[in-house]
């Protein structure tokens, strides 16, 4: 099963912060054997210039959005044929700013799974529960339909290219993290819902886990059978941090 740790950068650094952080987690991870897979998505201005920052490194570069048509009268979005000519290799999708500030459904995020697979790009597919859906004993119930309406219309194969990441909304930036074990039951439920999709193929589809994940909880997340990595916010802002976590997902797993 492959690793992969990645960063959401979300609306933060400029130019040259952009540069200095890529520069500083391309140099931090010289150190490590290069078993888990890195990812970094910077804001759309800087996917260009960090794309050719990291050529030759193994990291790779993802954007945190795209739109599903080719081209067209579409102001302000981005197609994934844009992404892919500047050598953008994944593209979170679904994360759920996205569905809280700008309206995103499961459905019109499927669409763009479908269009970044058929260009060649991986979807990060962001699922999870608000607070209070939890708290009402529905969190499974919530990404379960998450699950099922984003891959209606997907066959296996298209599934099985695509990365999922769980992020329960009540741990996004909160400094609340799901513990080891509320991760790991989730995490297990998302595999049998992929399975009764894809069967075996299911043991081969990455499963992230996002929501304050720090150097100082991951160990125990990344420890979990069915965590495959995270998807880092605020700790991927600072170099020396997510290459920590890059490091103890290395030692978790490999
Ligand atoms: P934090 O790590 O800042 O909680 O953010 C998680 C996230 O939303 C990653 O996409």
């Amino acid at each position: 099963m492959r690793t992969i740790v990645a960063g959401n950068w979300k609306m933060h650094t400029d130019r040259t912060t952009a540069a200095e952080l890529v520069n500083g987690v391309v140099k931090g991870l010289e150190a490590l054997p290069a078993q888990v897979e890195v990812v970094v998505a910077p804001p759309f201005p800087f996917l260009a210039s960090v794309a050719e920052q990291v050529n030759g490194t193994r990291v790779l570069v993802a954007a945190q959005n795209c739109h599903e048509a080719a081209t067209g009268a579409y102001t302000g979005e981005v197609s994934v044929g844009m992404l892919k000519s500047i050598g953008v290799g994944a593209c979170i999708v679904g994360h759920s700013e996205r569905r809280q500030y700008f309206g995103e459904t499961d459905t019109a995020v499927g669409r763009k799974m479908a269009a970044l697979l058929a260009g060649g790009i991986t979807p990060i597919y962001c699922c999870g529960e608000v607070k209070a859906e939890r708290e009402a004993g529905r969190h499974f119930d919530v990404v379960g339909r998450q699950i099922d309406e984003a891959f209606a219309g997907m066959d296996a194969e298209m599934i099985a290219r695509v990365v999922v990441a769980y992020e329960p909304v009540w741990a996004i930036g909160t400094g609340l993290t799901a513990s080891p074990e509320q991760a790991q039951e989730m995490h297990a439920f998302i595999r049998s819902a992929l399975r009764n999709k894809v069967g075996a193929l299911a043991d081969t589809i990455p499963l992230l886990y996002g929501g304050s994940c720090k150097p100082d909880n991951a160990a125990g997340l990344f420890g979990q059978p069915d965590i495959n990595g995270g998807l880092i916010g605020g700790a991927a802002l600072d170099a020396t941090s997510f290459v920590e976590l890059v490091r103890l997902a290395t030692a978790a797993k490999h």
